[in-house]
């Protein structure tokens, strides 16, 4: 009697045994998510457009609301999109992607109140085409900020207030901003935003900035600025990056050097780009434009799979870094969803197929996807 309750026991606790390990390696091997996977380091973010609000791209669509939290307008909210003339805003795009993403539970960032790309010449001017003094311009900037800042209050987690100010030789950068307001235009552009919203988070926003000479040009106007009283709540990273920059040591200290001012970091426009780059061109600034040849085309038709592999290495070093400095960084965005809609199939050269992002042109996660969620799931 015992020993046949015994091997009943037995039998029994062996199939709650079996069935627990089937369970447990069955939910270990479970799909995650980046959002789920990542909640206890940073968020994760996508950049999306117009085009996914109008309902075009539905695929890329799917993917926001499983894998990300946070999403950034990629062109909306730009001042030539959202204040195309002097006397009229275009808001009906922005506020359909607020809906979409208050429906969805997504953060979303203002992306970006002043810089010199994507602003219209009018900005400059008076009525009649001459040019804008000190005081009109200040007066434009206060409205344009307020205006869009208020409109969104209390429902944009933080804006790129100043994008770009710092010019590649480290100096500020001689925009129409700098020669008809001056040097403080950054910070009025900060103090009209804080009065705006003041519960939003706001940043600067910049490429190049693993570079020393940006890095210590960007520690200094943010230093300066926090020595005028102006609070600057993070430093964006753009992250337009390559198969070779930033090495991880500049990086490493890039982030450091932000870190230590005391502000938030944040990786705000990620995409890797695997084509060739032979003029070892680095910058994200807009204008920049070279010509396509078939070198610097070479995969038109898929990417070969050694260079697959070679973006998840150089993905997951990337991720390592961020990781290390998880308790500084508190976001992380992607400039684009699937590597079809990305904005690198045209820039720096019309025209190419790069494939810069975590999901291919069927909407697939690749072996990139893979390899990010792997510097937190193998912890
Ligand atoms: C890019 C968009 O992705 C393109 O669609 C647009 O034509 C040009 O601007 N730095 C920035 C982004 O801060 O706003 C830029 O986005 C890419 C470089």
């Amino acid at each position: 009697m015992n020993s046949k309750f015994s091997i009943h026991a037995l039998l029994k606790c062996a199939t709650i045994c079996l069935t627990t390990v089937l369970i447990s390696t069955s939910c270990s091997k479970q799909p995650t998510t980046l959002k789920d996977a990542f909640q206890n380091y940073y968020l994760f973010g996508t950049a999306i457009n117009v085009r996914h609000i109008r309902g075009k791209l539905p695929e890329d669509m799917a993917i926001v609301m499983r894998e990300f939290n946070t999403i950034t307008p990629e062109n909306m909210l730009k001042w030539e999109k959202v204040h195309p003339e002097p006397d009229r805003f275009n808001f009906g795009p922005v506020d359909s992607m607020m809906a979409f993403a208050e429906k969805n539970g997504l953060h979303v960032i203002g992306h970006t109140l002043i810089w010199h790309s994507q602003t219209p010449g009018w900005v400059f001017k008076y009525d009649d085409g001459e040019p804008a003094t000190r005081e009109f311009l200040l007066q434009r900037m206060k409205h344009h900020i307020e205006t869009v800042v208020d409109r969104y209050k209390g429902r944009i987690l933080g804006w790129d207030v100043v994008n770009e100010a710092i010019d590649d030789n480290g100096e500020l950068r001689n925009s129409k901003w700098r020669e008809i307001i001056g040097d403080d235009y950054i910070q009025k552009a900060f103090e009209y935003a804080r009065a705006a919203d003041p519960d939003a988070q706001l940043y600067y926003n910049d490429y190049d900035m693993w570079k020393p000479v940006k890095r210590n040009a960007v520690v200094k106007l943010v230093s300066e600025l926090q020595a005028q009283g102006v609070k600057v709540d993070g430093i964006g990273l753009q992250g337009h990056w390559g198969m070779d920059y930033p090495i991880i040591s500049l990086g490493d200290s890039a982030i450091a050097a932000y870190a230590a001012l005391g502000v938030n970091v944040l990786i705000t426009e990620l995409d890797i780009s695997p084509l060739p780059n032979p003029w070892a061109f680095t910058g994200a600034d807009i204008s920049k434009r070279f010509q396509l040849t078939d070198e610097t085309n070479p995969w038109p038709n898929g990417l070969p799979d050694s260079m697959q592999t070679a973006l998840a290495d150089r993905y997951a070093e990337l991720f390592e870094l961020f990781n290390k400095y998880d308790k500084n960084i508190s976001r992380v965005t992607f400039w684009g969803v699937s590597d079809g809609m990305s904005w690198l199939n045209n820039y720096p050269i019309r025209g190419r197929t790069n494939y810069p992002l975590l999901f291919d042109r069927n909407h697939q996660p690749k072996r990139a996807y893979y390899a990010v969620l792997n510097t937190v799931l193998n912890k």
